[in-house]
Formats: structure tokens, C-alpha cells, sequence
């Protein structure tokens, strides 16, 4: 089969995991008989230097256009002083929004060879998928200066609508039912107005899906609840910001942020696959980046997009097998380098 995926490799480490995953991809292709063609566009930095802009529109036209889009990290010191809606990262979320992609999963999976590697060591195996809500929030609500009595005050605004709170619920309560039928929302209903409509829409949804076992627990307390208990954990749903912040937290127990990957899906088939982490400016150009959260990327965009079930299989197996003969990044406590770490994963594609 043949299917057109756009590139979005980004800044600092981007292109080097893009083009990681691109030769899993060729090799999967050979192996199976598909045709992957690639087209590369700018977002981010690149995209600013190239344009004056995060986001140009033949960006936005051509990830229209394609099955798919594979992302690699936007972001770097070279653009922290450009106004917010100027900065790389405003085209990460421009791209989010503009392909309609509310729905973020991003699975925190501890494959066993790491887990000497996790600070939960001694603890119960874990396996959660955190469901982040994508294109609301905080990141999306107004936001400004204005000259208050005290001088000058900054404002951002947490707004969520009950149809984007019940379209994120759903997809978390569907992901529950292809798993351990677990759901946790996490919110800040004890503060925030947004988290209360949040709660409400979410034991709606719940007393629906009564097939699901359903909890709530604020932010703070999963926070905490993350490191002291992960296991306890199924599926993970909340806002924007808060699913930010502890996809953050909880990739460090898989051992490091360079392992997780994550898809980003809306109501079609086209979605926008990357990996958690973020550019990484400081190892740029060293050839020392992680390519396994990318590649894992490229392995969720075949099973949601592509649907190519068996080849995403034959990646993560590949990752997995590699992992287990000890082939290992520098972030992993080995000594690879991004190359020779693809090298290795790639003998392993059956
Ligand atoms: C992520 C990143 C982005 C986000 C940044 C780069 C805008 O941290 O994908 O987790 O906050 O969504
Ligand atoms: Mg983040």
C-alpha cells in the first residue's frame, strides 16, 4: 500500500530522531511491500528562519493532504525572545489545532530491560496511558498584558467547553474498554471552575460507561500518586496543561523522557505522531539523542493512521528485542549513539 506522510522534523534534535524513524519505516516498507512517501515542511524554528513565521500555510496544506504526520521536537534557545504567538512552539500548537487533533495519548510503558533503570524498581509493574486533552485549556484560553494597578499584570485563561470535555472523556472511557477498564480523571475541582464542569461531564460519562471502573483525583494528589503508587493507574485523563506536566513526570519511570511516544488524534483517521520530549538544544548535533520514542511514534502512527496493526507490532518488538540484548543510549545508561541505536533496532525487524 502506498501512503503520503508529512514531516515536521523541527529544531535541535528533531531531524536527527525524524530521520531515525524514517529508516524503520523504509525498512518496514521493504519488508512488508508498502510505499511510505514522505513529504518534509517546516513548523517550528525552522520554520521562522525560513518564513518569519511558526507555521506557514503550505505547512497546514500539506499535512491536509497527507495520511499522516510525523513530527520530531520544535523549540530552542535561538527563539526564546520572540513574542508568544511568534515562537516555535506556538507552530506545534497552530498544527495540533489546525488538524483538529484533540486527543493526546501518550502510553507510559516500562519495557522490562529498563527496569532496573526506573526509580520504582522495587515497585509493582506499571502500565498506563494518559490522556491529555489537546487543542483547550490554558494553552488555547485569552491571554495578555494589561496595565493593572500595580503596573503591568499577565493574564491566561482555563476554558473548557462540556463538548470538549465529553469528546476527551469518551476517548479515554473507548481506550479504558481496550484495556484494564480503569479510569482516572484528574482535575482541580477544588479550585478551579473549569475542573468543576470537567468533574460533572466526567460522572456523566462514567454513570455510561458503567463497564469502567471510574475515579477522580486532583492534580496535586496525582502528582504525588504517580511516584508513590503508579500501578494503581490505568488510564489517565486531563486537561492540557495537567497532562503536560505529568507525561512529563511519569516518563521518567520508564527510565528516561526519550522513551516515551505519543499520538495525537482527532475524529478522522489522520493523526500527528511525536515524541514527548521536547528539542533537546544542548545535545543537538551530537548524534547522542534517543531515537526510541520517535521511532515508537512512527509504531502508533502505523497502527492508528496507517492501519498497519502487524508492522507497528514488528517495531515495538524490534525496540523491545533490542532493549533486552542491552543496547542502550546514553540516557538509558548505555553508550549508543542515535545511529548505532537504530542500526540495532533495525536488525531486529523481522
Ligand atoms: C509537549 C510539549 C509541548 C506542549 C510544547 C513544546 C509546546 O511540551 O508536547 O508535551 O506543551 O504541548
Ligand atoms: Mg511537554
Amino acid at each position: 500500500m502506498r501512503f503520503n506522510i508529512a514531516l515536521l522534523k523541527g529544531d535541535g534534535i528533531g531531524p536527527e530522531i525524524v530521520d531515525s524513524a524514517l529508516q524503520v519505516l523504509d525498512r518496514v516498507a521493504a519488508l512488508y511491500g508498502h510505499e511510505f512517501i514522505y513529504n518534509s515542511l517546516s513548523a517550528g524554528g525552522c520554520a521562522i528562519d525560513r518564513t518569519g513565521v511558526p507555521l506557514p500555510e503550505e505547512t497546514v496544506a500539506g499535512c491536509l493532504a497527507s495520511d499522516s504526520v510525523l513530527l520530531g521536537a520544535v523549540g530552542g534557545p535561538k527563539w526564546d525572545n520572540l513574542p508568544g504567538q511568534l515562537r516555535p512552539e506556538a507552530g506545534l500548537l497552530g498544527i495540533r489545532k489546525a488538524l483538529g487533533l484533540y486527543a493526546n495519548i501518550r502510553p507510559v510503558k516500562l519495557f522490562p530491560a529498563l527496569k532496573e533503570r526506573s526509580p520504582l524498581r522495587n515497585s509493582p509493574d506499571f502500565d498506563i496511558v494518559i490522556v491529555r486533552e489537546l487543542t483547550g485549556g490554558i494553552y488555547f484560553g485569552d491571554r495578555g498584558r494589561i496595565c493593572g494597578e500595580k503596573g503591568v499584570e499577565a493574564y491566561d485563561t482555563e476554558r473548557y467547553s462540556v463538548t470538549e470535555i465529553e469528546r476527551i472523556g469518551r476517548v479515554a472511557f473507548e481506550t479504558a474498554r481496550g484495556r484494564s477498564k480503569r479510569v482516572i480523571s484528574v482535575d482541580k475541582a477544588n479550585v478551579l471552575e473549569s475542573s468543576r464542569l470537567w468533574r460533572e461531564v466526567m460522572h456523566e460519562l462514567a454513570a455510561e460507561y458503567k463497564d469502567i471502573a471510574y475515579g477522580d483525583m486532583l492534580v496535586d494528589n496525582a502528582a504525588m500518586q504517580l511516584i508513590k503508587n503508579p500501578a494503581q493507574f490505568d488510564v489517565m485523563v486531563t486537561s492540557n496543561m495537567f497532562g503536560d506536566i505529568l507525561s512529563d513526570e511519569a516518563s521518567q519511570l520508564t527510565g528516561s523522557i526519550g522513551m516515551l511516544p505519543s499520538s495525537s488524534v482527532g475524529n478522522g483517521k489522520r493523526g500527528l505522531y511525536e515524541p514527548i520530549h521536547g528539542s533537546a538544544p544542548d545535545i543537538a548535533g551530537t548524534g547522542t539523542a534517543n531515537p526510541v520514542a520517535t521511532i515508537l511514534s512512527a509504531a502508533m502512527m502505523l497502527r492508528h493512521s496507517l492501519d498497519l496493526a502487524k508492522e507497528s507490532d514488528v517495531i515495538e518488538n524490534a525496540v523491545s528485542a533490542a532493549l533486552d540484548a542491552g543496547y542502550l543510549t546514553r540516557d538509558i545508561g548505555g553508550t549508543l549513539g542515535t545511529r548505532e541505536m537504530t542500526d540495532r533496532i533495525i536488525s531486529y525487524l523481522v
